[in-house]
């Protein structure tokens, strides 16, 4: 049994802790608020959801307005682009550019998908007016007057053979990959430790254990000397309330990267932005001197208020996370004593926080167009299809080279959505939106809303593994519910 001892008390410390979570110490018992109103005490981690987003086709109509409605939305985004002069010159100077092309699989090397998460390629073979287009391609673009089209590259070559090049180097770094969201990572840290972990020791309840974290060689170290004196024997560190709280309910968990020293810690989240509320708790053993990889199911998260746990708090809420904390403690839960404590020395160094298990989102995005199944389709009448379904041959199968390209990111085993748009325009994306699957949706939608559709869907797991057509209303739009009009398509059967 360990034996508890007295030992003078460091007020210095308890101000400290006080001060650094912006807690006030109230009457004699201590009710702590945080100043929520103060941000500057608060961590901001950022919109960042993903990794870089890669967009093919970015100069073209609906590429360059993907590529501003990322920038918007604090993706990071390369581009690739055919020549990087013109590109600079569309897409000014916040987007990395790769300079290849589609059709020269040399040029499509894997540095093209470092750190990607996930590609939206608007690409497209090139059409122009047979009389030669005006140097802002507004003939192509109006489509108002009827210009007779005329391809200008293999429609085969890009709609198809380019389609495959870009799949193959984007399967090899995406295939396999399940969704994961960093948090923190300190072998790369984009936040000042300082300002967004703190030290919170059993001195919060008169108790002299000891402990920082502090960043060395690339890992986050919690350190420090725990004792029992003063009926203390805790200590931990904490990060201020994330401002806004994290939304991790699209994934199943945490997982930590640590190295630890053989000792069991206690891995704390919280639903509320409270300074004593109740901790999600998991407790779990490290190997001495060896990295380990813990996951800790939000499922297996335990309520508890002050060690004791508290069923009746129901389900760890993950949409809305507002705090970590990581713990080495003598106390399991309701007076159980944790079996790997001894006080004294300790150290686990934590290399990186992420959330595991998340549902697939689109890897791959592709505009393709509608009217693609309708060439040569028994039963149709030419007289009222598009000019792209009537023009078929003499466009060089266009539709029919995107059905093939289609087709191969239907098989690629990258999750994807692929977009048919009707005809494009370059109105304004004021009006709802039609969504329909089976190829026989006519029309037109703005490239503004083609745009704003791709971004929305990255982030949708409902819009994964779908085809379908989009044409607009005739009605100014509704607040559109992206997830709503999503789910009620058809997944595509392989
Ligand atoms: N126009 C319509 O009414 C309509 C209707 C339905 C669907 N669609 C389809 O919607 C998609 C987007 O349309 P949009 O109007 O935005 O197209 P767009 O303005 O013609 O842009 C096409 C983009 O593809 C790039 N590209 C062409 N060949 C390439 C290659 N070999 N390698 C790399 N990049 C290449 C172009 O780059 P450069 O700048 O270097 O040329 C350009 O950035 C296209 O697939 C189109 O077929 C169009």
């Amino acid at each position: 049994m360990i034996q508890n001892s007295s030992r003078k008390w460091d007020i210095g410390r308890f101000f400290q802790t006080l001060n650094y979570f912006e807690v006030i110490p109230f009457f004699s018992c201590l009710q702590r608020l945080f100043t929520s109103d103060d941000k500057s005490k608060t961590v901001h981690l950022g919109e960042k959801k993903m990794g870089t987003i890669l967009v093919a086709g970015a100069t073209g109509g609906v590429g360059k307005r993907v590529v501003r409605r990322l920038l918007d939305n604090n993706y990071p985004v390369r581009a690739l682009v055919r020549d990087s002069h013109k590109a600079r010159e569309i897409l000014g100077d916040k987007v990395e550019l790769f300079e290849g092309d589609l059709t020269l699989k040399e040029t499509l090397t894997s540095k093209l998908m470092d750190d990607v998460s996930a590609v939206i390629c608007c690409t497209g073979v090139r059409v122009q007016p047979v009389e030669g287009d005006t140097p802002g391609r507004e003939k192509y673009y109006q489509g108002i007057k009827f210009y007779l089209p005329e391809v200008v590259d293999s429609p085969e070559m890009v709609e198809y053979e380019g389609i495959k090049n870009l799949l193959e180097v984007a399967q090899k770094s995406l295939k396999y990959k399940l969704p994961e969201r960093t948090i923190f990572d300190f072998t790369n840290p984009t936040l000042e430790l300082k300002e967004s972990w703190g030290a919170v020791d059993d001195v919060v309840m008169g108790g002299v254990s000891q402990s920082n974290i502090k960043l060395i060689r690339n890992r986050a170290v919690f350190s420090g000397n725990v004792s029992t004196d003063n009926n203390g024997g805790f200590a931990s560190v904490r990060t201020r309330n994330f401002e806004p709280p994290l939304d991790l309910s699209d994934y199943d968990g945490i997982e930590l990267r640590v190295q630890g020293d053989g000792k069991r810690y206690k891995f704390i989240l919280r639903c509320e932005g409270k300074w004593d509320g109740i901790g999600y708790c998991y407790s779990f053993d490290t190997i001495y001197n060896f990295t380990q990889t813990i996951q800790i199911p939000f499922a297996d998260l335990i309520p508890v208020f002050r060690a004791k746990t508290v069923p009746e708090a129901g389900n760890f809420d993950a949409s809305k996370i507002y705090s970590m904390q990581l713990m080495l403690s003598k106390f399991e839960y309701n007076g159980g004593l944790n079996p790997r404590f001894s006080p004294g020395l300790f150290g686990i160094e934590i290399e990186s926080i992420k959330a595991y298990g998340g549902k697939p989102k689109p890897q791959f995005i592709m505009i393709s167009s509608a009217g693609v199944t309708r060439p040569g389709r028994p039963g149709i009448n030419l007289e009222e299809e598009p000019p792209a379904v009537r023009m078929n041959d003499q466009l060089g199968g266009i539709l029919t080279w995107k059905l093939r390209g289609e087709e191969v990111i239907r098989s690629s085993g990258l999750s994807y959505t692929i977009v048919r748009p009707c005809a494009l325009t370059e109105k304004p994306a004021d009006k709802g939106l039609i969504f329909d699957q089976g190829d026989n949706l006519k029309g037109q939608v703005s490239r503004e809303a083609i745009a704003q559709l791709c971004v929305e869907a990255l982030e949708l797991p409902s819009a994964c593994n779908k085809t379908f057509e989009v044409r607009e209303e005739d009605q100014p739009k509704n607040n559109s519910n992206w997830q709503d009009l999503l789910s009620q398509l058809t997944p595509d059967s392989i």
